[in-house]
């Protein structure tokens, strides 16, 4: 009997990897398999298993000074919080730090109601934003159900394909009392709830409605930021201009848990005198900055940008192949993520690990999302996989 619980799933469901090591894209088993890692584990091992520029980057930082206090400022805090606000590219804001995207969810949320002094925040039907308690009541999915969540703050606003125009969302929006509002919370493109991607218009008409009701914007990249979408954060493909964004997972390329929440220089400056009554023990860990360091260098880093753009471009180009698969229905894709629709119920984990292959699957969906450090021939391999899996 192993002493340890495995999350989301009974314990007897049998969804076990037997995993001896990792190398590079793969997960090597204790039986030798090896299973190309198509989600990234969690979606957070955006740069592989054994990246050197973040490994490195921490080991260094392990001898100088492994632990800090949350009062502390030194060189590595300063910079490397200065180095993600320009790649935010938002103006001159500040970082929150915390340890995983539920909490960066949280902070937002809490920081949002603080800063606005409203109650409610309005989410997408379909969405997934964290485990804690708060980060699920904005959440739109099964995991919200079983537990006793803060639904009362919670407007849950319509999807973009059911109302393109905002009318019923802005019907919500007045019958709740906009003045209850402090803000809004999206998945600029969503994960786990099938990859649902808004198109520029409706993203403008909710910035849009933010603005004429003094809500704020809350974005979570927790999933998408970083260089999963083709740009560094989803959002910097739509023009939108958030208020607050949630980071995490591949933001240390998973090596440590890690977060963050980006606020505007607006939020910065209602905090000089306020309170920030947020905090955590771990609050900007000296290993998480040293590993954001790695993964900001990389993602500025002119070869592995020209490395990436290939590999988008082998993506792109074989996710063709996958479109022609029997049952398949449609293909979405952004960057280095695409979601399969089916007509029929997708393969499951288990099907997928049979096939050496790690990837996301629910009901009829399935989610790929390859390792930026991923060779272009073994991505097409790995799409070849799959694409046998759909057909057979
Ligand atoms: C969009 C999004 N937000 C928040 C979270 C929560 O992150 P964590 O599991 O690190 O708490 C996730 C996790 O999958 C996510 O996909």
């Amino acid at each position: 009997m192993e002493h340890f619980y495995y999350s989301w799933s009974a314990q007897s469901a049998g969804e076990k990897l037997p995993v001896d090591r990792a190398e590079r894209d793969e997960f090597v088993l204790t039986d030798g398999r090896r299973i190309y890692d198509f989600i990234c584990t969690s979606f957070q091992a955006n740069f592989g298993h054994n990246f050197d520029p973040i490994r490195n980057r921490m080991v260094q930082q392990l001898a100088a000074m492994p632990i800090a206090s949350p009062k502390t400022s030194f060189d590595l805090k300063r910079d490397v919080s200065g180095r993600l606000v320009d790649l935010i590219s938002l103006g001159n804001g500040k970082i929150f730090y915390t340890v995983s995207g539920a909490e960066s969810v949280e902070n937002a949320l809490k920081i949002a109601r603080q800063v606005t002094g409203r109650p409610i925040v309005a989410a997408r039907q379909k969405s997934y934003h964290g485990a804690t308690l708060g980060a699920l009541s904005v959440t739109g999915d099964w995991r919200n159900k079983p537990h006793l969540t803060f639904d009362q703050g919670t407007l849950r606003i319509p999807e973009h394909d059911q109302d393109p125009d905002l009318t019923r969302t802005e019907q919500l929006f007045l019958q709740t009392g906009p003045d209850n509002i402090a803000a809004v919370i999206l998945e600029t493109i969503s994960g786990t709830n099938g990859m649902s991607i808004p198109d520029a218009e409706w993203f403008g008409r909710i910035q849009n409605l933010c603005r004429k009701y003094g809500c704020l914007l809350i974005l979570d990249e927790v999933l998408v930021g970083f260089g999963r979408c083709g740009t560094d954060f989803a959002f910097q493909a739509y023009s939108l201009e958030p208020d607050l964004v949630c980071m995490s997972k591949a933001m240390t390329g998973g090596y440590i848990p890690f977060g963050a929440v980006w606020t505007s220089p607006k939020i910065a400056s209602y905090y000089d005198t306020q309170t920030m009554s947020c905090g955590l023990t771990n609050y900007a860990h000296p290993l998480g900055l040293a590993a954001l360091d790695g993964v900001i260098s990389s993602l500025a880093d002119p070869g592995f940008r020209d490395e990436m753009e290939e590999l988008e471009e082998c993506f792109r180009h074989n996710l063709e192949q996958l479109s022609r698969c029997n049952n398949v229905t449609g293909v979405r894709h952004r960057g280095l993520m695409a979601a399969i629709d089916l007509d029929q119920p997708a393969p499951t984990w288990k099907m997928g690990i049979e096939h050496e292959l790690h990837f996301f699957s629910k009901e009829n969906l399935v989610i790929i999302a390859p390792p930026y450090i991923s060779t272009p021939r073994r991505l097409e391999s790995a799409i070849s996989a799959l694409a046998h899996l759909l057909d057979s």
